[in-house]
């Protein structure tokens, strides 16, 4: 058995008679059946096979195959986003009367749809605080049935035991449904906690360049299968050429990850106790609130950081708008470094109270750093601030 970092890399589709070293690029919307009768079996799934490419073909296979050696799951699936791998999750394991467990502080998206879509079909939500895990179990009943979660969060960076998690999922028997994308699997493995589904976008760390939206959710073998069956009638499958970038994207995923992480670190430390900031949040600076537990679950903590800047709303556009280094862009997980302010962004439809529940604030700004020397993402940081701290917008 290889390690993961091996696994993952020597992982390949299997080769045609051209005996290619990459794996081509399949462009095809169908596959050809020998006769009639193989066009049975592989429709009765008396035969395996590529049929379609909304319900599977090469390339998407072996990302998932990737996907699968790095989260240790047994199967999955490829979607055309992460929202759509996370809906699917959704919708092809609950129904009307069921309830969900969830952290509160989850994605804007990923909440829209538990409160305004899922909510239509009669399904509800619970949503419980990353603090106060001693809470979690009051809200469970006997109705639900899955406990979803987002840790890191985005972009509060709480990070939520997935130990207690597992204890609470094997007592009542929930789905242990993990949104692992700020951590990718080579930080935070969850089926080591039990998780029995992991949703991904693989638009940021596991594309990692900023070039092509994409998702996966791997899990358990009869989960999967029950996400399959949504997926492949509803159709949000992952495009063909999409799954041949990401595949190869995902050989470097490790190697990244670790300038991510030790660009991020630096950073942090760097900008811990700066007089321009109420705070600097990341979560391998002891002065998060959750550094032991991060320390205990993660491998390393990550490349995001918060700023809540002094001065609130407008001086934090200020300071986005001094950044001469950095992207102004919504994505994150590139090896370019981003900055981006949530407030007016990507949670602007939230309510302010609802923002505040998530920890965002007016002077809150998002850093994804990036792969670039670290010197020169520290000193666009510090200039930033510095120029940000007078000026009309
Ligand atoms: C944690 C998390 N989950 C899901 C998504 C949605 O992914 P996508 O934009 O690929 O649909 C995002 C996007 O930012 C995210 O940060």
């Amino acid at each position: 058995m290889y390690k993961t970092e091996t696994a993952d890399i020597r992982h390949q589709y299997p080769r045609s008679e051209n005996r290619e070293h990459s794996v081509p690029l399949y462009l095809t919307s169908s596959f050809v059946f020998d006769d009639a009768e193989q066009g049975r079996a592989l429709f009765a799934d008396e035969q395996p096979g590529n049929i379609y490419s909304r319900f599977s073909n090469p390339n998407t296979t072996e990302f998932i195959g990737k996907m699968c050696a790095l989260e240790k799951m047994d199967d999955g699936f490829a979607f055309a986003t992460g929202m759509a791998a996370v809906f699917a999750g959704f919708a092809g394991l609950l129904k009307a009367g069921d309830h969900v467990l969830a952290s509160r502080a989850l994605f804007g998206s990923t909440y829209q749809i538990l409160v305004k879509i899922l909510s239509k079909w009669g399904i509800t939500t619970s949503f419980v605080d990353a603090s106060r895990p001693e809470k979690w179990e009051s809200h469970i009943n006997k109705n639900t049935k899955m406990f979803f979660i987002e840790t890191p969060s985005n972009p509060g960076l709480d990070i939520i035991d997935l130990s207690i998690a597992q204890k609470l999922k094997e007592k009542h028997n929930l789905i242990l449904f993990i949104d692992n994308t700020f951590a990718t699997p080579i930080l935070q493995t969850p089926v080591d906690y039990g998780a029995d589904l992991i949703a991904h976008s693989a638009t940021k760390y596991i594309d990692g360049q900023g070039r092509v939206l994409g998702g996966v959710i791997v899990g358990n073998q009869d989960l999967i299968d029950e996400v399959r069956f949504f997926a492949r009638q509803t159709g949000p499958a992952m495009s063909p050429f999409n799954a041949w970038l990401l595949s190869k994207s995902l050989e470097t995923l490790s190697l990244r990850m670790e300038r991510h992480c030790s660009n991020a670190l630096a950073l942090a430390r760097e900008l811990d106790g700066n007089a321009h900031l109420i705070y600097v949040r990341y979560p391998g600076l002891e002065s998060h609130p959750q550094f032991i537990l991060a320390q205990r679950q993660m491998k390393s903590a990550g490349g995001i950081i918060t700023l809540l800047i002094k001065g609130g709303y407008d001086r934090a556009q200020r300071f986005i708008d001094a950044l001469q280094i950095f992207s102004k862009t919504a994505n994150l997980g590139d090896t370019r470094s981003v900055a981006t302010h949530p407030a007016s962004t990507t949670h602007s439809k939230l309510s302010i109270e609802e923002q505040e529940q998530v920890s965002i604030y007016p002077g809150l700004v998002r850093i994804s750093v990036g792969l670039e020397n670290k010197d020169d993402i520290i000193a666009d940081i510090i200039q930033a601030l510095e120029k940000s701290k007078k000026g009309k917008k």
